[in-house]
C-alpha cells in the first residue's frame, strides 16, 4: 500500500464537467501502476453553483480546501453569469489566499501535432511560461465612478512588490537551471516606466545569483512576434500576471490548440495546496457534447503528480499523451473526430 494523496476536485462549469473526470481516470490508472493512491473529494462550485446558491463557493470554501494535498480544477464561468465574478470569487481567491504565486504553463509541441507554425518542430517549441500569479495587473484594485455620465471615470492600479517579484524570479531561475539555462523576462518597461521598470530591476538583481543562467529581457510586443516567428529562442519565460495570461493562450495556439495546455498554480513552499487546471476556460460553446480536448486537463494531472513528488508517474503521463497525439485519435480542435472519452481511454491504454 503506497502513499495516499488527498485531492480536492473542482470541476467548475462547462467542459470542466467532462475533462476533470477524464483527468481523474488517468490519475487512477497511474496511481495503480506506480503504487500510490488518490482519494478525491468533489466540490460542486462555480458559476452553476452561483445560480443556485448566490455565491461561487461557500464562505468557508477556502478552509474546506486548505487541508488537501492538491486541488484539481477545470474552469469556471457561464454565459448567463456576470463574467467579472469567476476570477474574483473563485480563481483569484484560491490563487492568492493559498499563495500560489507561480503559474507554471509549459508550451511544447507534442509528437504528431501540426503546429500552425508550419516550419516549426518539437525541437523548436519547448518552453515554460512562469507567470507571476498573485499581484501585478490583476490585483483588482480600482474604482469606476459615475460610469453613465460625462464625468465617468475608471482607475485600476497594478501592484508589484519586491517580495512578490523576488520569489517568482527565484523559482524561474531555478527552473532554468534544470532546463536549457536561459531565462527571458518578458516585460514592457519602456512604456510602463514605473511598475515594470521596478519589475525589471528586481529580476536583474536576482539574476546575479544565477550566473549559470543566461538572462535577457524582451518587450512583450516583440515576444508575441517571436512566439510565432522564432519560438526556439525561449526556454523559461518569466512574466507578469496579465502578460502571462495573454501569452499562454498564444502558447496554446502554437501548440496546435488551447485544449492542449496544462498548468499549475503553485505554492512552492507547500504551505498551502497548489491548484492544477488547463490554461483555457469553460468553453461553453462546446460544453456537454463530449468533444472537448481533455489533454490540457490530463497534462495538468501530470503537473500535479510531479508537484506531489510522483515524477515518474508524471513523465509517464506526458509520454502517454505523446503516444496518443502521434498516432491519433484526435479531437475536433485538432481536426480529428474523436470524443473526449475516446482520447481519455486512448491515454489510459497508452499507460
Ligand atoms: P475558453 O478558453 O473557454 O474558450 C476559447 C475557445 O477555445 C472556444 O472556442 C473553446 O471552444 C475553445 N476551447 C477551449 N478549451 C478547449 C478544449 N479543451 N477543447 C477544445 N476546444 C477548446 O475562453 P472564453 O470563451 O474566453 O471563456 C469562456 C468562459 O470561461 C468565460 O466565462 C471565462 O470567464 C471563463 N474562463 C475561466 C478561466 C478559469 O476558470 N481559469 C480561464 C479563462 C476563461
Ligand atoms: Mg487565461
Amino acid at each position: 500500500m503506497g502513499k495516499i494523496y488527498q485531492i480536492a476536485v473542482v470541476n467548475g462549469d462547462g467542459i470542466g464537467e467532462e475533462i476533470v473526470p477524464a483527468g481523474l481516470k488517468v490519475a487512477e490508472k497511474v496511481a495503480a501502476k506506480y503504487n500510490f493512491n488518490i482519494e478525491t473529494s468533489s466540490f460542486p462550485w462555480g458559476a452553476g453553483y452561483y445560480l443556485k446558491e448566490g455565491e461561487f463557493m461557500p464562505e468557508n470554501g477556502l478552509e474546506q480546501l486548505r487541508g488537501f494535498d492538491a486541488i484539481l480544477f477545470g474552469a469556471v464561468g457561464l454565459p448567463e453569469v456576470d463574467d467579472t465574478l469567476p476570477a474574483k470569487d473563485y480563481t483569484f481567491r484560491v490563487r492568492t489566499s493559498f499563495e500560489q504565486y507561480v503559474n507554471y504553463r509549459p508550451v511544447k509541441l507534442f509528437p504528431g501535432i501540426q503546429s500552425p507554425l508550419r516550419d516549426k518542430t518539437e525541437q523548436d517549441i519547448d518552453f515554460v511560461i512562469i507567470r507571476e500569479n498573485n499581484e501585478g495587473e490583476f490585483v483588482q484594485n480600482g474604482k469606476i465612478m459615475y460610469p453613465d455620465t460625462p464625468n465617468g471615470m475608471a482607475i485600476e492600479t497594478s501592484i508589484f512588490t519586491r517580495h512578490g517579484v523576488e520569489r517568482v524570479a527565484h523559482f524561474a531561475f531555478k527552473l532554468a537551471q534544470k532546463r536549457r539555462k536561459r531565462l527571458t523576462n518578458v516585460t514592457k518597461s519602456n512604456t510602463l516606466i514605473h511598475s515594470l521598470l521596478f519589475w525589471d530591476t528586481v529580476i536583474q538583481e536576482v539574476s546575479t545569483q544565477y550566473p549559470d543562467v543566461e538572462y535577457n529581457k524582451m518587450y512583450v510586443d516583440n515576444a508575441s512576434a517571436s512566439f510565432v516567428l522564432k519560438p526556439e529562442v525561449f526556454d523559461v519565460i518569466l512574466t507578469t500576471n496579465m502578460i502571462g495570461d495573454i501569452l499562454s493562450d498564444l502558447g496554446g495556439a502554437i501548440m496546435g490548440s488551447l485544449g492542449l495546455g496544462g498548468s499549475g498554480n503553485i505554492n512552492p513552499e507547500k504551505d498551502y495546496p497548489s491548484m492544477f487546471e488547463p490554461i483555457h476556460g469553460s468553453a461553453p460553446d462546446i460544453a456537454g457534447k463530449n468533444i472537448a480536448n481533455p489533454i490540457g486537463q490530463i497534462w495538468s494531472v501530470a503537473l500535479m503528480l510531479d508537484h506531489l513528488g510522483e515524477s515518474e508517474a508524471a513523465r509517464d503521463i506526458e509520454n502517454a499523451i505523446g503516444k496518443v497525439t502521434a498516432k491519433g485519435p484526435l479531437t475536433k480542435d485538432l481536426k480529428g473526430s474523436a470524443t473526449t472519452t475516446e482520447i481519455t481511454d486512448a491515454v489510459v491504454k497508452a499507460l
